[in-house]
């Protein structure tokens, strides 16, 4: 890496470059060492310190309709407030990923939500799409890995399809600094059964839908 990379520009313009053309070619992107590792590793410890104190168990839907299912979906999540140095970073980061791929593909990203995720030993998420064409303002999903020395054993990995077919498009394995970045409403996927503790960062960029006939509330 040549140009020197401070708060503001965590990831590099090849990077960002790297992102956009796959979106445009497939929709999709997994990407290794994603963040500088000393990032990775703050948000690891961030997250398995909040796991025990702050996690709450995932919902599916937002607020009114929000209703926990269990046959769904089995994680505890925390949205990121962005009051930490490693929440604010990663959310700045996300924010130039943001500018970036507006600026190449005017996709007109309005704003980004995140939540951390923990997977406990036998928990999973059964597949689902984040967005339904017409119904939802999440456009792109990604989905950031804190978890080292992750065996093929132990499970959890990210499934995502094609549509409604019933073979796997992309196996992710949840690796430390890996990210997969895919388009909200075009790739049903799962999260098989975790076999060993699983954290994570799942996120979405969104659209404005504030100026319809209801505010918009995130989360
Ligand atoms: C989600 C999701 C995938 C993962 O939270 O919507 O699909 O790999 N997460 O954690
Ligand atoms: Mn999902």
């Amino acid at each position: 890496m040549t140009t020197p990379l401070t708060e503001n520009t965590c990831l590099s313009e090849l990077l960002i470059d790297e992102v956009a053309d796959a979106l445009q070619q497939q929709g999709f992107i997994q990407l290794t060492e994603f963040l500088p590792a000393w990032l990775a590793t703050d948000l690891q410890q961030e997250a398995k310190r909040l796991s025990s104190i702050a996690f709450k168990p995932a919902g599916i839907g937002r607020q009114k309709d929000l209703q926990l299912n269990s046959q769904i979906r089995t994680d505890m999540t925390l949205w990121l407030d962005g009051e930490s140095l490693q929440q604010h970073t990663y959310l700045k980061c996300m924010e130039q990923l943001r500018e970036g791929l507006n600026r190449r593909l005017f996709m007109g990203l309005f704003d980004f939500e995140c939540h951390f995720s923990h997977y406990a030993k036998g928990d999973f998420y059964r597949r689902h799409l984040d967005a339904f064409k017409g119904r939802s303002n999440r456009i792109l999903s990604t989905v950031f890995y804190l978890n080292d020395n992750w065996h093929k054993n132990e499970g959890g990995e990210l499934v995502l399809y094609a549509d409604e077919q019933q073979s796997p498009l992309l196996v992710v394995p949840p690796l430390f600094n890996n990210c997969i970045i895919f388009l909200s409403d075009v790739f049903p996927h799962e999260v098989l059964t975790s076999h060993s503790d699983r954290y994570s960062i799942a996120g979405w960029y969104r659209l404005n839908n504030n100026t319809t006939t209801h505010l918009d509330p995130s989360q």
